[in-house]
């Protein structure tokens, strides 16, 4: 009898997780896109990632990165949990495929109208968004 609550109680658990995990990929997208020039641009070849990880876990400003995307890049980072359309999960190939280098640098340079996602131009300069840009896709986006 135990054993069988136990079991029931675990397999509510995993088909929660399931549902959960199908829901946040592959993701709805309310970000447009950026001009076809600027998509089509690519300028991480000589972008440091290394540098873009420290920016994207703490040192973007007005908000790092991680705190709406999440550490792992998942889309779950504290604040961005709450937020609808909930942050792109950059862990997501299935929506990432149609996310270029280029659509990844205007957004964050300008950020996304009537989302939470705020322009970082003003504080990074051009060079520091295309290493953040390598950092996550060097990382996540395969
Ligand atoms: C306040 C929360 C928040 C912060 C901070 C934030 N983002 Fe976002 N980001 C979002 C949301 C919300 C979206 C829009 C999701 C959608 O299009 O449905 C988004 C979208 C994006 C996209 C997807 C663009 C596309 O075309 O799909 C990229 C790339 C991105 N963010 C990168 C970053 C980077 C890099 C930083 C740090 C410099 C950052 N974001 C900081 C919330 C945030």
């Amino acid at each position: 009898m135990k054993r069988t609550i136990i079991l029931t109680i675990a397999s509510i658990l995993l088909f929660t997780a399931t549902a959960w995990a199908a829901s946040n990929c592959p993701q709805p997208r309310k970000t447009k896109s950026a001009p076809s020039n600027i998509a089509a641009m690519d300028h991480t070849a000589k972008a440091d990632a290394a540098k873009g990880k420290k920016l994207y876990e703490k040192g973007a400003k007005p908000l790092a990165c991680k705190m709406c995307h999440g550490e792992s890049g998942d889309g779950m980072g504290k604040l961005g949990k709450a937020l609808k359309p909930n942050p792109r999960n950059f862990t997501c190939s299935a929506t990432m495929k149609d996310v270029s280098a280029g659509q990844m640098f205007y957004i964050i340079k300008n950020g996304s109208a009537s989302t939470g996602m705020v322009a970082h131009g003003k504080t990074l300069k051009d060079n520091e968004i295309w290493d953040v840009v390598k950092y996550i896709r060097q990382t996540w986006v395969h």
